[in-house]
């Protein structure tokens, strides 16, 4: 006898997340060595992690008898880059746990979250997961309709999901229009802006959000250390808001979320400004190479502001598994209903260089 029927309604229709193939997996599948095999499938930092911040999670091994602790030094380190009192801070188990807890602290069923058509999966998942309606709002030019989310905000509306840079379009809203949409969202509406890919901003396109969260009491900023810090495994990001909003989402916290050796080892990352540069010089670098590379051979893609690249190709699923075959693995995006693009993270040179081979490889294979 099947028991499913003991869960909601809206969580056996939720479709589960899709992540990037581990490496491990694909080595076994194909009989390959790990070694053989790069990943370009997740946006992780392929520099690593700053040497700081693996140093201080190795030192930290020797306390894994104990809870974590660390939450302390761990908020010192975000509050001298943001300018913003504990209070204001949330931790969380990557930033996914921040986006997961907003949606239970706010979110129920009769309530509704606003988000755009080729928007992180998560924010759909999250809002479902909790028996809330999701208003997807159809994408202009891949990116965030921000007139259109406006009228879709209905009176249900508790939430309203944006991350900038776009996951998995890379597409950009420049500082003051979003700021200027952030005004016109009713104040009992909240803003959750995902600066997931914030680091990978240019100068010229970064923008402060620190004052915003004065100007804005209904603004929640989520970010992560997966990205351009390198600590994905570790699973550590944090949000941003009232000391109001975040005493409201701190009650559905587990007291533990954040690991002891994360939290050591974001408290280094923070600190090593350094490693952020030669990341985002490195992603720069990559990414016009790729640029040019697809320019070359007429491929299409969405310029990216980002660590990743979405590029347009026939018949991706098989190009896809061609690419997988010869040991590099890139990300599908048919369930963001895109399924003529792959997307790809800017690898290292040698990576990309590799990639690129690969590609070539399966277009002239299989005559796309
Ligand atoms: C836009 C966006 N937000 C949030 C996340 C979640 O990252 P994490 O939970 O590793 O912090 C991702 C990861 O891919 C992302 O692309």
């Amino acid at each position: 006898m099947s028991l499913a029927h003991l869960a909601p309604d809206y969580v056996r229709a939720i479709a589960p997340y899709q992540p990037g193939r581990p490496i491990a997996d694909v080595a076994r599948e194909l009989g390959m060595s790990e070694a053989d095999i790069i990943k370009l499938a997740s946006n992780e930092n392929p520099l690593g992690a700053s040497p700081k911040a693996i140093a201080a999670a190795a030192a930290a091994l020797n306390s894994t008898a104990l809870y974590p602790e660390g939450a302390h030094e761990l908020k010192a380190a975000i509050s001298a880059k943001h300018g913003l009192p504990a209070e204001q801070i949330v931790l969380g188990n990557g930033s996914n746990d921040i986006l997961e807890l907003v949606a239970r602290t706010f979110l129920h069923p009769g309530a509704s979250a606003v988000f755009s058509q080729y928007s992180f999966a998560v924010y759909p998942l999250a809002t479902q997961a909790v028996g809330a309606r999701g208003i997807v709002v159809p994408a202009k030019d891949y990116g965030n309709d921000l007139d259109a989310m406006l009228k879709a905000i209905d009176a249900s509306t508790k939430v309203v999901f944006i991350a900038n840079p776009n996951n998995p379009t890379g597409t950009f809203v420049p500082g003051p229009q979003l700021h200027d949409f952030i005004a016109r969202v009713p104040k009992n509406v909240l803003v959750v802006l995902d600066e997931a890919y914030s680091e990978y901003l240019s100068d010229a396109d970064a923008y402060n959000t620190t004052f915003w969260l004065t100007e804005f009491p209904n603004l929640i900023i989520s970010h992560t250390l997966s990205k351009a810090y390198g600590l994905a495994g570790l699973r550590i990001g944090f949000g941003l808001g009232s000391a109001e909003l975040m005493g409201l989402i701190n009650r559905l916290r587990q007291p533990f979320n954040v690991n002891h050796l994360a939290m050591v080892a974001a408290t280094a990352a923070l600190a090593d400004d350094d490693f952020i540069i030669e990341s985002r010089r490195v992603n720069n670098e990559g990414m016009r190479w790729l640029e040019a590379a697809f320019n070359t051979r007429d491929i299409g893609f969405i310029p990216s502001h980002a660590n990743f690249i979405t590029f347009k190709m026939p018949r991706a699923a098989e190009v896809f598994q061609h690419l997988l075959k010869q040991g590099v693995i890139v990300r599908p995006v048919a369930g963001y209903g895109m399924p003529e693009y792959l997307r790809v993270t800017i690898g290292t040179a040698a990576q990309n260089e590799r990639f690129l081979t690969a590609l070539d490889k399966a277009r002239a294979d299989l005559k796309v």
